[in-house]
């Protein structure tokens, strides 16, 4: 069903493994409704670490209540008061945690590739909450399984993606699972935040937001990663708000039932309007962070199965 030993990208996933992630997902977004605190043993047993080297609310937030939900031993592990501020390399963090043996490691960490490097070096499961500019898989998965629930498909659905796509992990593995699903994708911003060779990522590039969105069923806003931009990219925030800023009026030219998603942390009045953000008949960033904890739940237990029939068949103990 899920035959990987990490979840480090959407790249390398089939449509049906995609599928079974979002199924088990949905089984636990109703339990996690019913609101029965312990919900499942399916980490019992094992241990769950959360290195985050970037700054993080929702997705730490969630790996956290997603590993406790399931019954793991979490623990988070601040860098802020680790050793790599006193310049322990990553690989050297990561084999002493290894020496500790956990069955789920959980990385952020703001170089490309650095939670793929750091996965070839350790024995446990490691699962990407976001490198650099490359990936953010359980921030797809979960963005899919929310539009699957509002939409009632994952398929034939035009997305327009807007914003900063060139700094962005969230648009990068987005525009792979919605392809990969076989949807129009559509991406819209000024050419200084747009990856080069945006096409050829099967999507339409637009430069005008009203041009980009018309038709679309998903709007999702993207905010501006300054973090990772080298210099000024966008002439002012005003300027920017004017341009590719999202209020009602603009999404007129969506489809009338179109929805609009945001990964967070949102800056209101700079890609988005607040009211428009607010406003439940349209926005369901809510609902994104509720489907963040189911599917970090179910790609966790799916790890966790795969990790536990392999050491069956070792006949040992884990890692
Ligand atoms: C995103 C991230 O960290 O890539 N946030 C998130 O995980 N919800 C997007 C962002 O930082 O803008």
């Amino acid at each position: 069903m899920f035959p990987h030993r990490h979840l480090l990208g959407i790249a390398g996933l089939m449509r049906g493994e995609i599928e079974a992630i979002l199924d088990l997902a949905e089984e636990y977004a109703a339990l996690n409704r019913g609101g029965t605190g312990d919900h499942s043993s399916a980490l019992r047993g094992l241990t769950q670490i959360n290195m985050f080297f970037e700054a993080s609310t929702r997705t730490q937030a969630s790996f956290e209540l997603a590993g406790k939900r399931l019954g793991a031993t979490v623990m988070n592990m601040s860098v802020a008061q680790s050793s790599v501020k006193k310049g322990e390399t990553l690989i050297d963090t990561a084999m002493t945690l290894n020496a500790m043996h956990p069955d789920l490691l959980v990385v952020r960490h703001p170089a490309s590739g650095a939670v793929n490097l750091l996965a070839s070096k350790v024995n446990c499961a490691v699962l990407n909450a976001g490198d650099g500019r490359h990936e953010h898989p359980t921030q797809a998965l979960l963005d899919a399984l929310t539009i699957r629930r509002r939409k009632g498909r994952l398929s034939r659905l035009t997305v327009a993606i807007c914003g900063d796509i060139a700094h962005s992990r969230v648009a990068r593995s987005n525009i792979l699972l919605l392809g990969i699903m076989e949807n129009r994708i559509r991406l819209i911003g000024p050419p200084t935040l747009m990856p080069a060779g945006a096409e050829r990522m099967g999507a339409e590039v637009f430069q005008d937001l009203r041009a980009g969105i018309e038709g679309a069923d998903v709007v999702m806003m993207l905010r501006l990663q300054k973090e990772r931009m080298d210099g000024a990219l966008v002439p002012s925030m005003r300027e920017y708000y004017h341009r590719f800023g999202l209020d009602a009026e603009k999404l007129a030219a969506a489809k009338p039932d179109a929805i609009v998603m945001h990964p967070g942390p949102m800056n209101r009045g700079v890609e988005i309007d607040g009211l428009l953000a607010d406003d439940i008949n349209v926005s369901v960033i809510q609902e994104q962070v509720e489907m963040g904890v189911a599917v970090r739940m179910a790609a966790m237990d799916l790890l966790a199965r795969n990790l536990r029939s392999r050491t069956a068949e070792r006949g040992g103990a884990a890692c």
